[in-house]
């Protein structure tokens, strides 16, 4: 009996390394890419690259391990749910209040130690964010929003109470 559910259970690893999930690649120009419309210092860059953009981006690095399924689904689903919530390449496509709001939420989750999650840092030890690594990036996110401040009038950024 043993023997049987382990042969199904075998099968089925084999079956399910061919259905796999769309990799989340992009070789066309990110032109709604936040760094083309706020500047994004080189120290800020490194740490949207390593820490943020396999989830945040049009662009994944993904482990060799991915390969094997289901690693590729539950990846995915990260992907797939940080991107819904912010994208930096597809961010100026969008609302300038939810431009302005997003860049409250990244200092928020940095502060709070909520971004990167647990479980990325937990295999990507160098996203684990040092205090100067947080200090930069949420200064950073301040920055545009005090660029967004002097460029639009306030009741486009923020919704009036
Ligand atoms: C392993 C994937 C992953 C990485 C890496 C990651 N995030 Fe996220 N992020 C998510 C997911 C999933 C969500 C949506 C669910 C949630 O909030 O937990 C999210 C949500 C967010 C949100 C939206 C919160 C809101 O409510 O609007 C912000 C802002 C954010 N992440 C910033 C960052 C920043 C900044 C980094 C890098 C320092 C980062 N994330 C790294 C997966 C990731």
């Amino acid at each position: 009996m043993i023997r049987k559910i382990l042969l199904v259970l075998l099968a089925a690893l084999v079956v399910i390394q061919f259905i796999r999930p769309k990799k989340n690649k992009s070789d066309a120009p990110q032109t709604n890419y936040i760094g083309n419309y706020y500047a994004v210092p080189g120290d800020v860059q490194a740490i949207l690259t390593k820490a943020c953009n396999d989830c945040h981006s049009n662009n994944t690095r993904y482990p060799w391990y991915s390969n094997f399924q289901p690693v590729l689904w539950w990846l995915n689903k990260h992907i797939q749910d940080g991107k819904k919530e912010l994208n930096f390449d597809e961010y100026k496509n969008k609302s300038l209040r939810y431009q302005y709001h997003k860049m409250e939420e990244v200092i928020d989750e940095v502060k709070e130690g909520k971004m990167p999650l647990n479980s990325y840092t937990w295999i990507h030890k160098d996203a684990k964010l040092t205090t100067e690594e947080k200090a930069a990036i949420t200064s950073w996110a301040q920055s545009v929003m005090d660029k967004m401040k002097s460029q639009y009038p306030m009741d486009s950024l923020v919704r009036k109470k």
